[in-house]
Formats: C-alpha cells, structure tokens, sequence
C-alpha cells in the first residue's frame, strides 16, 4: 500500500513535486514583477499562514497566523557574513516558486510506521535591490501542525567560501507565554533540569523550548536536519522575542562553508493540545529520505549492561580488583540476556584508558584494545552461541582527534566480532572539546558548535559504513537524522537515569519525565535507562535514590520512546522481582502507532502504542508528585477482538516517598468500548500490556 523503499517513495514525490510545480511556476512567473507585496503561503487545511515581507529597507521578514490570529509576529530573517556583504538587507524578490506534498513514507523502525508528509511550500529567490545578481533564498513549508523554514546561499560573484558570524532569524512571541526550557553554553551541556517559567526569564536556551499560550495554544522550536552547520540556540533579544544564537567556533565564527550552502530547517510546531507536539512529524519530515540500501542489520531492542553497577559504586571502569567488565561478569550478564530474551549486554570499561582520571585524559583511551582481565574475541563467540550481542562502549572524554585517529578500526573490529550497537560517550565539560588546528595549535571548542556537529555526523557515517548502530550518549541534539541515516538509534541529551545514582539533591524530581516527553523527546528518541527496580539501594549509595515508584518504572518504556532500551538494573534485583520483570520482557521497542490518550506537561502523560510485530498493544501512564486518577478510553484497540489486559499499577498505599514497591498486577478482559480506570500514586505509573484474545474464544 506505501511505498516501502526510496526509490518508489522518491519518484513518487517528484511527481507530486512536478506536478505542483507546473501549477505554480507560471503564476510565480507572472506575480514577481510586483514586489514589496507581502507573499504568503498556507499550510494544506488552511490552519496556519504564513506572510513573508520585505521592510522598505530590503530586510526579509515573516510571520505566522493561525485562523487569522497572530502566533509569530514579524520576525525577521537573514544573515550577516565576514568581509562581505551581509544578507539582511537590500534585497528584493527575484522570484517566487510554489509547491507542496502529500506523500506517506515508511520508517524503518520508530514511534509510528507510516509517516504522512503534507505540506505547501513557498521558495523565494532574493536578489540585490540594485542589481541582478543572486543573494540568498528562503524556503518555507507549512504543515497544519508546524512549519519549517531554512536558507540557501547560491554562488554568486566573489562569494565562494563564507563564514557566517551571525543569523538573524527571530522568533517574535505573542505575549510572554510560559515556557519549559534548559539553558544553553552550560558546562553540562544538556543535561539540565527543565524550568517552568514565563518566557521572559529564559536568556539563552538550548532547543526545543516548549511553550503554553494563554490562548490554549502548544509551541515548540527546534531545528531539523542538522548536518554541517553550528546548533542553534536561542536568546531573548527582547520583550516576547527569541533571536537564533549559532554556537560559534572557538574564534567566533559561526559556521564555515562554501556557496551553495543550506541552513537546517528552523521548525515552529504549533497545535491545539500538548499531547500534538507528541504526534507531530514535522522534524522528521524535514530530514532527507533514508540513504542506506541495506537496513537488514538494523534491528531495535533491548539491551542489559554492565552499567548501573559502576554507577552505584559496586564495580569500576578501570582495572584492579573493582574491575566490572571482566570475562567472568560479562559472561554473567549473557546468560542473564539469553535465558529473558534480551538482545545484547553493553559492556562499559573493557578497553584501556580508563585508569586514573579518565575524565580528563581522554587521549589514553583505545578502542580496539581491550584490558587483560576482559577476553573480547571469545566473549564475542560466547554471546552469539546464545543468540545475544555484545553492545560496544567508545567513551571519548571529548578527546575527539583520537576517536577519529581510531573509528574506523574501532567499527571494523565491531563488524567482525558480530558488535552490531556501539555506545559512545562525550564526557568533556560544554566548551572543552579539543581541536588541533593546521599549524598544530591547540583550541577549545563548544560540544553543540559546528566542529561537533562534523564530528557526529561523521560517527554516524563511519558506523553505518561498518553496520553499527549507534547509542550516543553527550550528544548533539536531535534533529531527525535518524530518517536519513537509521543506524543512528537514540541518544541521551538530558538528564537520564544516572542523576538518580549519583545526582544527589540534583536527583531527577517526579515531575522529570512528565517534562520530556513535550520537550527533549520531540528532537527524538532517548536513551533514558529505565527500569530501576531496587529504587532505593540503600546499601549501594544511602543518600541518593530513584524518586518513583516501581510501576512507574515499567510506564517508562512506553512513554520515553527508544528503539533501544535498557534493562538498567542488576541481574539479581530483577531475579528477586520476577513478575513486575515480565513487563520489561515483553515490551516491544519498534512500533506500528502511537496514541497520545493524556497529557498536561509536567504533570502526567498517558500514552498507548502498537506492536509493529504483534497484534499486542501496550501503555505506559506516569505521574508527577501528585496523585491522579485518569480514564482511559480503550478505543485504540481492535473493535473487533477482545484482549487480556495485564495491568501493572501502583498498590493502594504506593507513594514515591514512603513505599515505592507497593505494586498491583491485575489481569481484566477489556475491549475497545472499554474505559479504564488507572490510579496514579504520587510519583507513580501504570504500564499496561495488552494480549488479544485468541480468535476462537473472542466470540
Ligand atoms: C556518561 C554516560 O551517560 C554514562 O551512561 C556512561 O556510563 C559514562 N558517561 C561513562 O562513559
Ligand atoms: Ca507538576
């Protein structure tokens, strides 16, 4: 029924494109001898429009309307470059060309299988007001949910290589809305606890920030397709107004590149429901089509991993007695894999450099050499004869030139010990990233400028070259690669599981994960690590802890998409919970659709998900500090089956604080006229597996 592989889904697109372009191109032809006019363009239901004008002075703006009401007002847009003439004023429309898009693409794996991309586009040529030659283009596409927007600079005379030291591209707000936010240019990168504010106390910001009109209305910024360009941040210039803030090179230069060059996608979702910035594919619609050919070996899953155990403190990346990855440890973990149907064991500290300050001396590290007490080629065999794969650990320290120096190999000897995932690891504080330039003077760069974005990109490429997916953790942000290039699997970006191990007062707060769904997780998927089970662990580290209760735990891997998630606990504390544990088991990481059923940002979210393999569907429900009773309306299911639904809530006297293993299982028959009533306790969850009937019985 959809085209399932490029090719089709390319021709059919250029059809559509053709076709539209036909349509349009005389029109534009006609229309652009008038030119100070506002040129404007509406999304395909005609929700949102958007107005591009020229000020008097050849300064483009835009803004936005949705049914007639201002959600941007003027903004404006363009460039300023070193040495040339910047591309902020002065110019006029040289021509206008229309067109649009309704297509349904299939992801190789995700949140939802089929994808609709339903857009106009308007693409408008600027020229210099005096003379004829060529400046600058801006693309806008607008959806009913969003819009995209990105430049393009054509060569023209004496404009070869440029550098950009600013853009000027705002974000003019209607009011001072609240806001969920994390700061940018922070030595944490983005690992920061969201704040809930107006937007009028944010400065600088990383994306996506999220916001709240007063009108009922959900925002979101962030960007799409970022491949060779610096991340932009946002600062407050002033008032309701956000100005994007390119993260410069260490000499202050924004981005380097040469004519023709094309911006990322600046993306606005704007819908009527926080649970639609949830459903809302604009950013990966935004990102070119899959490149790879082959995806056989791309495969989501679970994985468990010698991991929490360093982060309580009970074992050590580096060598001597504590040492976690050892051969006997490892081989503990594949059989604890095989024998509960996990895919693959992630092994941290098995190659050398992890002695002393690893932190700091990220140079030592070898990726293809590993500790003496750790046998990597028979460990390899060992996981394969039982139908589990090693998971790859490449921790950097931000040492970036010797990962380089060593990725290929590293990926190779991957590839011929059957390592498919490899985790990769950026601990370097935000603006210490090491680079060496031509003359061998050393530099200091920021972790989301464009040297780093090079660098990532580069990672996902040698991978894929080598069929290794990846798991990066201190990544750059998000912006829907992962459609481009699927072995690009998840990443953290935000404050995962660990803060709970060693974070202290710092800790995650219950309300954490009823954030992220509406902010971080709308760049893509996160490699949160849930699961904690021994929430406490008292003995391992007495005054930090997991602030949920255990069915909350379950609720996460529904709610926090991954194509691959963690088992993050220790063997022994899923052994002494076996039924609970059975949830994790059957919970699928790829999946056929995606229901959003509540939402309040911040303070609890539902959501349901088909199996792509199954007929199974599965829901996760979690809450802040605050108890709830909610109502799910079942009508996702199939109205023509009955199923078993296997419900994990939080017990009676469950409270995050005072009895956190307080849990109920409960098996109910329940069908799409169903309504369920899920009881939420303060910090807690409900997860919810959900069996058809078999048809014989099902009446
Ligand atoms: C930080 C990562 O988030 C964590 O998962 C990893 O264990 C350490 N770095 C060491 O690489
Ligand atoms: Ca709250």
């Amino acid at each position: 029924m959809y085209p399932a592989d490029n090719e089709r889904r390319d021709a059919a697109r250029q059809m559509t494109w053709l076709a539209w372009s036909a349509v349009f191109t005389l029109a534009s032809f006609s229309a652009s001898a008038v030119r100070a006019q506002p040129i404007e363009v509406e999304s395909p239901g005609k929700v949102l429009r958007v107005t591009f004008e020229l000020q008097k002075n050849g300064a483009p703006t835009y803004r936005v309307d949705r049914f007639g009401f201002p959600v941007i007002g003027p903004s404006r847009l363009g460039f300023r470059l070193s040495g040339e003439r910047s591309l902020d004023r002065d110019l006029r429309v040289a021509s206008t060309t229309r067109g649009g898009v309704d297509e349904t693409w299939t992801q190789v794996w995700g949140e939802e299988k089929h994808i609709r991309n339903h857009y106009n586009e308007l693409a408008i040529e600027l020229a210099d007001s005096t003379g004829d030659s060529p400046r600058m283009g801006i693309t806008f596409r607008v959806f009913d949910d969003g819009l995209g927007l990105r430049y393009h600079i054509p060569p023209s005379p004496g404009l070869g290589d440029i550098e950009i030291t600013d853009e000027l591209t705002e974000f003019a707000f209607t009011a001072d809305h609240r806001a969920w936010w994390i700061p940018a240019y922070e030595h944490n990168r983005y690992e920061y606890h969201y704040t809930d504010s107006p937007l009028s106390r944010a400065t600088k910001v990383h994306t996506p920030i999220t916001f709240e009109t007063s009108d009922g209305l959900y925002l979101s910024v962030h960007e799409a397709a970022l491949t060779d360009f610096a991340s932009m941040a946002l600062w407050r210039k002033e008032g309701n107004t956000f100005e994007a803030d390119l993260v410069p090179w260490s000499d202050g230069i924004r981005v380097r590149g040469s004519t023709p060059m094309t911006s990322p996608w600046r993306t606005v979702q704007i819908v009527d429901t926080p649970g639609g910035l949830i459903d809302n594919y604009l950013i990966l619609n935004l990102n070119e089509p899959n490149r790879l050919e082959d995806v056989s070996w791309i495969k989501p899953g679970k994985y468990v991993g010698i991991w929490w155990e360093m982060h309580l403190d009970v074992s050590s990346w580096g060598s001597g007695v504590k040492h976690g990855a050892t051969t006997a440890n490892t081989r503990r973990y594949l059989d604890f894999a095989a024998e509960h149907g996990f895919d693959g064991v992630l092994v941290e500290g098995w190659n050398v450099g992890w002695d002393g300050d690893w932190g700091a001396n990220g140079e030592l590290f070898s990726f293809t050499t590993p500790y003496p007490d750790y046998d990597l080629a028979s460990l390899a065999d060992y996981a394969r004869e039982r139908g589990v794969r090693l998971i790859g650990h490449h921790e950097t320290s931000g040492a970036v030139e010797n990962y380089e120096r060593q990725m290929d190999d590293a990926m190779a000897l991957c590839r011929r010990l059957g390592i498919r995932a490899v985790k990769t690891g950026y601990v370097a504080h935000g603006r210490e990233i090491q680079r060496t330039d031509g003359a061998g003077r050393r530099h200091k760069e920021w972790h989301h400028g464009q040297y780093m974005v090079r660098h990532y990109r580069k990672a996902v490429e040698t991978a894929a070259k080598h069929q290794v997916m990846l798991d990066v953790h201190e990544p750059i942000k998000d912006t829907g690669i992962r459609r481009t290039y699927p072995n690009m699997m998840t990443r953290e970006g935000a404050c995962g599981q660990e803060f709970n191990a060693w974070g202290g007062s710092n800790r995650n707060q219950p309300d954490h994960t009823t954030i992220l769904p509406f902010t971080r997780m709308l760049a893509g998927p996160m490699d949160f690590t849930p699961g904690i089970f021994d929430v406490l662990f008292e003995k391992a580290r007495p005054h930090n802890r997991v602030s949920t209760t255990l069915a909350k735990q379950l609720a996460l891997y529904v709610v926090l998409y991954s194509p691959l998630h963690m088992a993050a606990d220790l063997p022994q504390n899923y052994a002494a919970r076996p039924k609970p544990f059975e949830f994790i088991k059957a919970v699928p990481t790829d999946w056929e659709e995606t229901e959003v059923l509540h939402a309040r940002i911040g303070d609890y979210v539902t959501i349901a998900r088909k199996d792509r393999n199954s007929e199974d569907w599965f829901l996760g429900s979690i809450t802040d500090e605050h108890g709830r009773v909610l109502t799910a309306d079942l009508s996702f299911l199939d109205p023509n089956r009955t199923y078993t639904a296997v419900i994990y809530g939080d017990g009676q006297d469950a409270d995050w604080k005072t009895n956190p293993y307080s849990m109920k299982i409960e098996r109910k028959s329940v069908s799409a006229t169903t309504k369920l009533r899920l009881r939420l306790a303060p910090g807690g969850g409900t997860a919810i597996h959900f069996n058809p009937t078999p048809a014989a019985n099902s009446g």
